[in-house]
């Protein structure tokens, strides 16, 4: 495939750069944070690469909508509109911690699609600033880190699999996501929380992670990076199977060979099924002091 068969991801690296540029700035004087709830954290670099993106889009896409996570809400009704995070991984960016990365999703809304229809997602950038990594796909054209072809990881196995989530910023009193980390944990080679929805889809699709899954994920989290997953060879759906939407919160995205395999140990964990006794706290401390310490 040439570049020139490539239709938006070109146009889209470049302003994800651009974008990227500015985090990488802002990251290394240091930012102040501020709170959008109670552990939601904002900056000055998330605001400024969104503005930067807003301004870029439709200079090189007339036209097109954008949807951002930092408030852009603009031609909403166009047929085509990009789904923004101008800096996924936030609290890593803000602790100085160096995993974050820009994510940039493209959908095609066909005339006739209803508000609350899905169109088909075309095109996906997720750029890495720090490691100057730049994940590309357009729908049917495969996907490529920098400009070299990826393809999901070859493991048949959940016992063989590296995998990765995500725990909510808000409402975290109300998610039972530490089980099922927990139980992954036990099934497999381990589950890493990294800290950027986008990067861990990016990685799933590079081969790099078997699987990953969250409960509480938005568009502009996951646009960019379910394209990838599905054009590197990758599965992604709900966690019982159910073909993923959009705007469904919740995303399971594998290589496609353990898919099966992880959405029966969800209905089996869903079902109160399955779960590995492991001592309390409680039990443990007893235990421990027991033993003198
Ligand atoms: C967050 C990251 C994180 C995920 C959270 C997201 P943000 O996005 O993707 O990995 O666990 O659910 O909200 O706030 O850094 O753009
Ligand atoms: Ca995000
Ligand atoms: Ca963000």
């Amino acid at each position: 495939m040439t570049t020139a068969s490539l239709e938006w991801t070109p146009g889209a690296a470049q302003i994800a750069r651009e974008a990227g540029a500015i985090l990488r700035e802002f990251f290394a004087k240091g930012v102040e944070t501020e709170y959008k709830g109670e552990a939601d954290l904002v900056t000055i670099a998330d605001r400024t690469a969104e503005k930067l993106i807003r301004a870029r889009l439709p200079e090189l896409f007339p036209g097109h909508g954008v949807f951002g996570e930092e408030g852009t809400r603009d031609r909403l009704d166009s047929e085509y509109r990009w789904y923004v995070d101008p800096l996924d991984g936030t609290t890593n960016f803000a602790h100085g911690h160096p995993q974050f990365c820009v994510s940039l999703g493209l959908e095609h809304r066909p005339a006739g699609t209803a508000a609350d229809q899905d169109g088909t997602l075309v095109a996906g950038v997720i750029y890495d600033p720090l490691r100057d990594e730049l994940y590309t796909a357009e729908r049917g054209k495969g996907a490529l880190l920098n400009g070299k072809p990826i393809h999901v990881a070859p493991a048949t196995h959940l016992a063989q699999a590296l995998l990765s989530t995500g725990f909510p910023s808000r409402k975290r009193h109300a998610s039972p996501n530490v089980h099922f980390y927990h139980e992954f944990t036990l099934r497999s080679h381990g589950v890493r929380r990294a800290g950027s929805a986008a990067l861990d889809l990016a990685y799933v699709a590079s081969g790099r992670l078997d699987a990953f899954w969250e409960f509480n994920l938005n568009p502009w989290d996951t646009a960019a990076g379910i394209l990838l997953v599905e054009e590197a060879g990758g599965t992604v759906t709900g966690f019982s199977g159910h073909p993923y939407r959009i705007d469904s919160r919740e995303v399971l995205a594998s290589n496609g060979l353990i898919h099966a395999e992880l959405v029966a140990l969800f209905a089996d964990l869903f079902a109160g099924r399955g779960l590995s006794p492991i001592p309390t706290p409680q039990q443990f401390g007893l235990e421990r002091a027991k033993s003198g310490i």
